[in-house]
Order: C-alpha cells, then sequence, then structure tokens
C-alpha cells in the first residue's frame, strides 16, 4: 500500500515538474489556442478553409495541434509570416523534412531524394540540380520545350476541340503537358502524353502510369493523417487495405519510371556518337555523372554515399519520381519576361489557390517562435500558404477578392510587377530550400495561359470544387470547351511567329 502510495505520489511530481518545465521554457506564457488532431480530421472535407477560420481566429495566427488523448503527432501550425521567415530562413537548421514526412513518403519516393533529403545528401543534390535551372537552361526550356510542345501538341489538341466542339477536362491535359515538358527537360526524353491524351483515352500506359501515381501520392499524404503510424504499418505488413493499392500503384509507377531512364540513356548514348550535339545538360545525365563519380565539378562525393550499383541505380530511379511529381528561341523568354499583367494573374491565382497548400517541416530540437509559441524537440511545424493568401492582417480588406493590379506599381494595371517576400507570400516556400523551378513554371504558366487565351475563349462546363492533396487540385477535374476566336495573330509579333512557325508570320 505504501509503497502504491509512493509510486502516485512520484508519478504526479514526475507529471508536475515536466509542466513546469514547458512552462518556463516558454516564452511569456504565451500559449496559441490549441485544436485536437481529430477535429481535424472530422473536417478533412474542409480542411483548408476550416483551418483559415482557425489561425485568423487566433492572435498570433498559429496554433498548437496534438493528437487525442495528447497521443501521436503534434506540433503547431501557423499563418504568421514572421513564423514562417523563422522557419524557413531564421533558425532553418532546425526545423528539418523529418521523419513524419519521410516515412509516409519513403516507398514511393525513396528517402534520399532531394524533397525528402536532410543533411549533407540534401545539399549535394540541390547544389548539382541548380545548375540545371540556370538562366540559360531556362531560356532553352522555354523555347526549345515549352514553345514547341505548344505548337506540336497543345494548340493542334486546341483546335481540334474547337472544331468539334467537345468538352475535356482542361486540368488532366495541363497536367500531361507539364509532364511532358519536364521529361524533356529534365531526363531528355520527348515524351508524348498530351497529344496522345487529344485522341480519347490516349496510350494506356500514360493513363495508367498517371492514376497509379495519383493513387500513390495520396495514399503516401493519407499516412500522415493517421493519428499513429501503426495503423497503416500493420495494413501495410498484412498487404490489405490502402496499403495493398498502394504497393501496387507504386509498382505501375516503378515500371514506367524505368522506361523512361531507358529512352534516357539511348537519348544520351545516341547524343555521345554525335560529337558535333553540345554536352547534355539534363537533370538526369548531370546525377548520373554524379553517381559514376565525375559529377564535372571533380567531386564525387554524392555517388559515394550509395555502396552499390544497384543502390546508385535505385536512387537514379527515385530522382527521376521526385521529379515527376512536381509535375521558342531566346526572344521568347524575354517577351514572357515583359508579361506583367500576365505575371500578376497567376501570382494572384495561386495566393488564393496555392499549388503547394501547407508545407511541414519537425523541429529537430526545442525552439521559441517570434510569436512567443514554444514548440518541442520532435513536434512538427507547418504552415499554411492557403490561409495566408486569406488573411486580412497580411492582405487586407480585400482578402478574398481576385485583383491582379496588387501586385503592380503603376495605375489601372499598366505598371511592373512587384513581388513581395516569400514569408508574406511562401507559394514557392523560401530560404535556403525555396522552390528550384519557379521561374520555370512561370515560364510555362504564362506560355500556355498566352497562347491559349489569344486563340481561344474557354468555357468552364461545371464550376470546379477544390480538394486537398498533397498539392491542390479540382475535385474531378475542370470540363470545359473551346471555341476559337478571330484574327488571333494579329499584334502577336515575334510571339506569334515562335508559337505558329515561321510561316505564319
Ligand atoms: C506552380 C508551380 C510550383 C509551385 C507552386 C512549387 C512550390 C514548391 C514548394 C512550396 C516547395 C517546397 C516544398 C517543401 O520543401 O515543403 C518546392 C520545392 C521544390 N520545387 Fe517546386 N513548385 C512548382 C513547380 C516546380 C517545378 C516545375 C519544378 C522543377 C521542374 C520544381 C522543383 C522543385 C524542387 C527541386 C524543390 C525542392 C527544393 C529543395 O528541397 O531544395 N518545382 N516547390
Amino acid at each position: 500500500m505504501e509503497y502504491s502510495l509512493f509510486l502516485f505520489v512520484l508519478v504526479v511530481v514526475i507529471l508536475l515538474l515536466r509542466r513546469c518545465r514547458r512552462r518556463t521554457r516558454r516564452n511569456n506564457n504565451h500559449r496559441p489556442p490549441r485544436a485536437n488532431l481529430v477535429a481535424f480530421l472530422v473536417n478533412g472535407h474542409r480542411f483548408l478553409d476550416w483551418s483559415t477560420t482557425l489561425l485568423a481566429a487566433a492572435p498570433a495566427s498559429t496554433m498548437e495541434v496534438y493528437g487525442p488523448l495528447g497521443s501521436g503527432h503534434r506540433g503547431v501550425t501557423t499563418a504568421n509570416p514572421a513564423v514562417v521567415e523563422h522557419i524557413v530562413r531564421g533558425n532553418f537548421h532546425n526545423y528539418v523534412k523529418g521523419d513524419r514526412i519521410k516515412t509516409a513518403f519513403a516507398d514511393l519516393l525513396g528517402d534520399d531524394g532531394i524533397f525528402l533529403a536532410d543533411g549533407r545528401r540534401w545539399i549535394l543534390q540541390r547544389k548539382l540540380a541548380s545548375y540545371s535551372f540556370s538562366p540559360r537552361v531556362i531560356r532553352r526550356f522555354a523555347a526549345r520545350v515549352v514553345g514547341d510542345q505548344l505548337r506540336r501538341r497543345l494548340l493542334p489538341f486546341f483546335a481540334a476541340a474547337a472544331d468539334d466542339g467537345r468538352v475535356f477536362d482542361l486540368q488532366d491535359l495541363l497536367r500531361r503537358f507539364t509532364f511532358d515538358n519536364i521529361c524533356s527537360f529534365a531526363f531528355g526524353v520527348d515524351h508524348d502524353s498530351s497529344s496522345a491524351a487529344m485522341e480519347g483515352g490516349g496510350d494506356r500506359r500514360d493513363s495508367a502510369f498517371f492514376a497509379a501515381f495519383d493513387d500513390a501520392v495520396d495514399i503516401s499524404f493519407g499516412r500522415i493523417l493517421h493519428p499513429t503510424t501503426v495503423v497503416w504499418k500493420v495494413m501495410k505488413l498484412l498487404d490489405v487495405g490502402s496499403e495493398r493499392r498502394l504497393r501496387r500503384a507504386i509498382a505501375v509507377v516503378d515500371e514506367y519510371v524505368t522506361t523512361i531512364m531507358a529512352d534516357s540513356s539511348e537519348q544520351r548514348r545516341r547524343r555521345c556518337s554525335d560529337e558535333e550535339e553540345e554536352e547534355p545538360d539534363d537533370l538526369l545525365s548531370r546525377f548520373t555523372a554524379a553517381m559514376e563519380e565525375d559529377d564535372g565539378d571533380g567531386d564525387g562525393e554524392l555517388g559515394e554515399m550509395f555502396s552499390s550499383p544497384a543502390a546508385k541505380q535505385l536512387f537514379l530511379r527515385d530522382t527521376v519520381k521526385t521529379f515527376a511529381v512536381a509535375a521558342v528561341e531566346d526572344t521568347y523568354y524575354d517577351e514572357l519576361k515583359k508579361m506583367h499583367y500576365l505575371h500578376a494573374s497567376i501570382t494572384e491565382t495561386m495566393r488564393l489557390y496555392p499549388p503547394v497548400p501547407m508545407a511541414s517541416r519537425v523541429a529537430a530540437a526545442g525552439d521559441v517562435l517570434p510569436d512567443g509559441t514554444a514548440v518541442e524537440a520532435g513536434w512538427f511545424a507547418d504552415y499554411s500558404s492557403y490561409a495566408m493568401g486569406r488573411m486580412k492582417s497580411i492582405w487586407g480588406e480585400d482578402c478574398g477578392e481576385f485583383r491582379p493590379e496588387r501586385w503592380l506599381n503603376g495605375d489601372a494595371g499598366g505598371g511592373e510587377f512587384v513581388g513581395v517576400d516569400a514569408a508574406r507570400y511562401p507559394v514557392f516556400h523560401g530560404g535556403p530550400r525555396s522552390c528550384l523551378g519557379k521561374e520555370m513554371a512561370y515560364v510555362q504558366m504564362k506560355a500556355v495561359a498566352d497562347a491559349v487565351i489569344r486563340r481561344f475563349a474557354v468555357e468552364v462546363v461545371a464550376p470546379p470544387r477544390h480538394e486537398m492533396a498533397v498539392t491542390l487540385r479540382m475535385k474531378g477535374g475542370l470540363r470545359v470547351r473551346v471555341s476559337r476566336r478571330r484574327a488571333v495573330s494579329s499584334g502577336m509579333g515575334r510571339l506569334g511567329h515562335v508559337i505558329d512557325g515561321p510561316s505564319a508570320s
């Protein structure tokens, strides 16, 4: 009896001490509002809007989130620019990708790729990949990849759809187009899934890959939302339910990626035998060279991190999958750069509908955020770009309105685009891990919008609703009908020449 009493007192004392320790670590006894992860799950179908309301009501736009009965994942979610700046830049080294995301996505992407890696492995890949995003490469990407694929594939598809009045899924088409662009830039292969889609359904392998990829990403993402990892780990062990679907989806993705890699190495072999051709600078060639311990910089540290040829090959395959996720001569690029209103419109669209609505990190050590919130080691630290785009405190009373002019410095929309810092607009993240493909993504979006909107009127058949996944997307796609505009080529100057080809000018 005495022994039980002693144990009971001991436990109470330990709990009180732990509580005191936490309190003293908290700055000014600041405690943000708390939300139970279970409530998050209940509101899963409208998660982004629901969490935006909570964050807008929180005094410092930061919330503490805890699992059922205080268990499971625990952390903070914020929409406060000072906190975002602290996480992505100020205390960058303390906020790592960590095991929460890595464990969930490792089966699909491997845990060594640039999106999931931390520390030295990430630094080496970032350095290697950044050569492939140089201004020179982006110029060539605009001219040879985007312009060329617009002319050969996307615009003919739109013309045919306008002529026969068919309704099609614009979201799916643009996704395939982006994928083909990235295959060309990153792996040096001329893949064609977008004009195949034109013939209705297209190549079955492409469609199977896209479906499997979506499924695999969604299930991997769903793993993060489980209150505890035990549930999905047991399902994986038993090979049942969503885990069984994931295993099958990954098999489809891997087979497809292996074909892309074979095509890529064939292209590389051909280029090597043709002495006239310039050095390949696509991303996969750079990574392959690094695996062969000759990355062109004289240091093969990344290659040395993988012990066997098989491990190197697996890493290359994961690199292909990683970049698949992200999924016009020189003057064309300059013309695109001058389109300030279009740039502002796209930026404004992503303010309200950020493609990556939330980003997540894990605190390596305990920390106090700039708003006084205490974070313990191992807690997740998320920020919501979606909520931040809708905060009156950041954008003013008209934060809910689509108003591209807010990004222009002149009157009546005539001025030049002026951006804001990543802390207020973290759509492409910020700091040392900011998006490498930002410039490239703008090139794609502006080129497609410019070429399509000039030529075609686009009518949305059914108003879309967005759904939350790793990336924001429209539920069931975007069903549209298009019709030709009259006299499109007039006034297009050099841009028309690039898209329509020399004969059109
Ligand atoms: C509108 C289009 C895009 C948006 C909004 C976007 C947004 C982002 C965001 C938010 C991150 C940080 C994710 C995180 O670490 O939590 C990121 C990282 C990254 N993005 Fe993008 N991205 C876009 C397009 C692209 C494209 C087209 C590419 C490449 C072809 C690309 C390549 C990358 C890479 C390599 C990283 C990892 C950087 C690192 O960890 O060092 N992105 N992107």
